[in-house]
């Protein structure tokens, strides 16, 4: 896939000024900050006129909920957070964590942590994806640094142990499979050990490196904090059939963002229960507590701005689609994502009806049933701010049909949600 050219020039300018200026703090290599900050959508519009989708970015955002997570994660109950790399790969907004205090990344592939590597050298880097190539595994040891892998298979592991020649200092995570659970994207199917392979491979894996820890995944945008709790009880159940000192119990991503019409926990609330189960069991007071969060830091920090093409009826053509940043918009989610119309530098106001997107494409799947409530004056060339975009959107974007071009912008309104 086609870097998007302004992540290409941001990590360019990341890299050149890590060249000629190591950083006076030791921490962030670079911390690029646009040239521009905008009062919001309209002004962004104004000024630049595009003619692709618009990515708007709010650092404020992304303070209030990184700073909340670390506040009650790794203060609170004393853990380590990892931010998911995937679910926003933007170079600004890891530096931006880096500089609020994260200090580990869960990184799934070689360029994810050459990203993070540029960004923020002295970062902790998780190899968390349980699937890896042995050149990843191999590179991602010798050359980035990194010593934490997952695996959820006896080949993974022999996988890890060759391509890092049987390296003495690793720390290696078994993730555990857990049923489908009611989590809004199940992340059941596809990884995950059970029991008794589970307990196999700790062991396994328990003679093969210093460092061990169990690791699941309850499901992104989970609203059940029980979920945590039932996926920690067998994770100590496993851990106490393997009969194995633990060194890392980490309870993943999956805490949720607050989209419209959805009213989940506050954070606290998981936070409460994970520590009543991580209190609850003898075999997990050895382990240290990582977590992986990526939506519920970044969803609210970005937003999309996308232009009807062509009003026909109720069904709207738009600049961005499925095969865009909208891909968690239209198929892949249940709920809805907030919507709004910028005409003239002003939100439209009215009656409002209900609309349909459709997407650039050709392909028939490049669709947004909704309904997406706006107003019924809408008309092509009004331009559409989509909402809680910062996770799973940017990322989401293909140059399926030759639609991927996008323009990046700064904005200091507060989120839109
Ligand atoms: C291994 C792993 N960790 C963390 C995350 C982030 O999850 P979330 O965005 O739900 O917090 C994911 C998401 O797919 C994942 O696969």
């Amino acid at each position: 896939m086609e870097r998007n050219p302004f992540l290409t020039q941001v990590i360019s300018q990341v890299e050149h000024t890590q060249r000629i200026a190591p950083n006076a703090s030791g921490h962030v290599a670079a911390f690029v900050t646009p040239e521009h900050t905008y009062k919001n959508a309209g002004a962004v519009l104004a000024a630049l006129q595009p003619e692709v989708p618009v990515h708007l970015f709010r650092p404020q955002e992304l303070r209030q909920s990184v700073t909340h997570f670390l506040s009650a994660f790794d203060e609170g109950l004393g853990g380590l957070s990892m931010y998911a790399v995937k679910s926003n790969p933007d170079a600004q907004v890891i530096a931006q964590m880096w500089q609020l205090g994260v200090r580990a990344f869960d990184v799934a592939s070689l360029n994810e942590i050459k990203l993070v590597r540029s960004v923020c050298p002295q970062a902790m880097l998780a190899f968390m994806h349980p699937v890896k190539s042995p050149m990843a595994i191999r590179a991602a040891y010798f050359d980035y640094g990194v010593r934490t892998f997952v695996l959820d298979c006896v080949e993974e592991l022999e996988k890890i142990l060759a391509a890092t020649d049987n390296a003495l200092d690793l720390c290696l995570v078994v993730r555990l499979g857990l049923k489908k659970g009611n989590a809004k994207i199940d992340l059941s199917a596809k990884f995950g050990a059970y029991p008794p392979e589970a307990v196999h491979l700790l062991k396994l894996a328990n003679v093969s490196a210093p460092e061990i820890g169990v690791s699941f995944h309850v499901g992104s945008q989970c609203e059940d904090p029980q979920a945590y709790a039932r996926a920690i009880g067998i994770a100590a159940d496993i851990v106490a059939q393997a009969e194995i000192e633990l060194d890392v119990l980490d309870v993943g991503g999956g805490f949720p963002a607050r989209y419209p019409g959805m009213t989940p926990p506050d954070l606290g609330k998981y936070m409460d229960v994970i520590a009543t189960e991580y209190a609850k069991y003898p075999v997990l007071q050895t382990a240290k507590l990582w977590a992986e969060p990526g939506r519920g830091l970044v969803a609210n920090s970005g937003s999309v701005l996308t232009r009807v093409e062509l009003r026909k009826g109720q069904n709207l053509y738009l600049n961005d689609g499925t095969y865009g940043s909208l891909f968690d918009a239209g198929s892949a989610c249940e709920w809805r994502f907030p919507v709004r119309v910028w005409r003239d530098g002003k939100v439209l106001k009215g009656t409002k009806t209900a609309f349909s997107f459709y997407g650039p494409t050709c392909d028939s799947l490049d669709a947004m049933k909704g309904p997406f409530m706006l107003p019924d004056t809408l008309q092509t060339g009004d331009w559409i701010e989509v909402g809680q975009l910062g996770a799973y959107g940017r990322t989401m974007r293909t140059d399926f049909n030759g639609f991927g071009d996008v323009l990046e912008a700064q904005v200091a309104d507060k989120a839109f949600k």
